[in-house]
């Protein structure tokens, strides 16, 4: 029993020094942090940039077989100069393929004509 009191009282005089330690220690310096309004600004949020439904689609569904920047890859050719096409046109190809290029799945037309706006506005 006197033990346990023995260690008790160790215990909450450690506890009780550490934390006064601490309080001493570090208290000042976090507060002068804390106060400081400049954190709730972000001016980060309004600096993204804003990625376009279009181009996300594109990423998504083409960027595979045509690349990012549209210039092509092994599996499909750059899709850089085809606006002589309507936009009509490229949803159809999208939609319903065209020689080599299988239709594209889960696209819709209105996803398709975001693309082939976004597609026109980058490279057309
Ligand atoms: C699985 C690979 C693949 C994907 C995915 C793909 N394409 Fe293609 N695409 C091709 C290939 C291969 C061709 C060449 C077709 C041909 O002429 O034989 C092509 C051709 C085209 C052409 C030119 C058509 C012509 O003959 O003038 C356009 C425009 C095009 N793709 C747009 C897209 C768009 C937009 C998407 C996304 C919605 C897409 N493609 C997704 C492989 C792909």
């Amino acid at each position: 029993m006197l033990t346990l009191l023995f260690a008790l009282a160790c215990t909450d005089k450690a506890t009780h020094d550490s934390s006064e330690h601490h309080h001493g220690d570090s208290d000042p310096v976090q507060n002068q942090d804390s106060d400081e309004p400049k954190d709730s600004d972000e001016p980060q949020d309004s600096d993204e940039p804003e990625v376009e439904p279009g181009e996300a689609l594109y990423m998504e569904h083409c960027a595979f077989c045509h690349g990012e920047d549209g210039s092509g890859t092994n599996n499909g050719p750059p899709v850089t100069n085809e606006f002589h096409h309507s936009d009509e046109e490229l949803v159809r190809f999208m939609l319903e393929g065209k020689k080599q290029m299988e239709p594209v799945e889960d696209l819709t037309e209105e996803e398709a004509y975001l693309i082939a706006a976004w597609m026109r506005a980058q490279w057309g």
